[in-house]
């Protein structure tokens, strides 16, 4: 608990949409802004984890329920993320106005590379990516005329996994859409704040995705994967992550196009890092253009991070500060 009781982070005033809010993480990043007394509209088309037609569940108006009951406000929307413009209608029409935008709704194809269909790879881009360019077109103009937003958008740890392509494409996608739209704001000079966050909880689609590993690896004649102990999935509850976004979320929350990780009560930030750097231009004797064996001797400097640094996403890469550092190291 905060020391200071008035410093409790509060919404009051404030709607907040969430996508795929019906279950997971979505779900208790619902019930807990609507605890601190944010509006919320509580997106989830109730499907299946790979998107698939499967199942169609009307997981959003039991979340609904459970705010009301609580004493808060929320209202069920069905809309796929696809159809942004659709969800941002709906929350206006019932509240009047957007404050925050969680990015949640996302699906997951299990299928290795060689399995991977370009039917499979759209449908996951379509829902994680497009998804959220969807609700954010619809959403942004409403942030512009308020001269305020919060947006949060859902990246992974699978960026980095195996057997997830489409996935990992698409949790990547939304880091840089997300600097993207940080950076624009900060050129309208606008209160309007633009982060990810890489999750880690155990939901319904750690479990469906676990379940049909498994069952592949043992076609495959190969053993499960064996799940974690119960006192440490217990800690892997969606509600431990919760509380990143609700900060995020907050007025008074000043990070920008930053990636935060949450799960079991830990949270860290990534950073981007620069290694030092290398030089090849005619101050070190090169003349023209440099060779690939140029890069390949002087390659030890792309080791070191130490003596580097961490550029801020979207302003602080190749495009901004390095090429005045070359600028800067040619008229020295
Ligand atoms: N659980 C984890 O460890 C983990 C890790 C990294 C990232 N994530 C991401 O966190 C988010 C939430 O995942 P979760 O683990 O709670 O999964 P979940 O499957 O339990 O919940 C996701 C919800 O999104 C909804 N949804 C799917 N497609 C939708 C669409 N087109 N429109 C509206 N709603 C849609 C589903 O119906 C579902 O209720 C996802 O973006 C997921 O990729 C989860």
């Amino acid at each position: 608990m905060p020391k200071d009781p008035t410093s409790e982070l509060r919404f009051d005033n404030r709607v907040a949409l969430i996508t795929g809010a019906g279950r997971g993480l979505g779900r208790e990043h619902a019930l807990l802004l609507a605890s601190r007394g944010c509006k919320v509209i509580v997106n989830d088309l109730g499907g299946a984890y790979d998107g698939s037609d499967a199942v169609k569940q009307p997981v959003a108006d039991d979340v609904v329920a459970e705010i009301i009951a609580a004493g808060g406000e929320a209202a069920a929307n069905y809309d796929s993320v696809e159809n942004g413009a659709a969800i941002v209608a709906d929350c206006m029409e019932t509240f009047g106005r957007i404050d925050i935008v969680v990015n949640n709704a996302g699906i997951l194809t299990p299928e290795v590379w060689s399995d991977l269909t370009l039917e499979s790879w759209q449908r996951t881009i379509n829902v994680n990516l497009t998804g959220v360019f969807s609700v954010m077109q619809a959403a942004w103009p409403h942030f512009v005329e308020a001269k305020y937003g919060r947006c949060i958008v859902t990246a992974s740890p699978a960026m980095h996994g195996a057997g997830v392509a489409a996935y990992a494409a698409s949790k990547a996608g939304v880091i840089g859409l997300s600097n993207s739209l940080q950076f624009e704001a900060k050129k309208l000079k606008m209160d309007i704040k633009c982060n990810a966050i890489v999750p880690h909880a155990d939901t319904r689609m750690t479990r469906d995705f676990s379940a049909d590993v498994n069952v592949r690896r043992e076609k495959m004649g190969k053993k499960a994967v064996p799940s974690a102990p119960p006192e440490f999935m217990q800690r892997l509850a969606p509600g431990f992550v919760s509380p990143l976004v609700a900060w995020l979320a907050h007025e008074s929350c000043t990070q920008e196009a930053t990636v935060h990780e949450g799960g079991a009560g830990y949270f860290a930030r990534f950073n981007w890092a620069r290694s030092t750097h290398l030089y090849a231009t005619e101050k070190e004797g090169v003349e023209g253009l440099p060779t690939p064996e140029h890069v390949r001797d002087g390659a030890a400097a792309f080791s070191d991070f130490v003596n580097g640094d961490l550029p801020e996403a979207g302003d602080g890469t190749m495009a901004g500060s390095a090429l005045t550092r070359v600028i800067d190291h040619l008229g020295t």
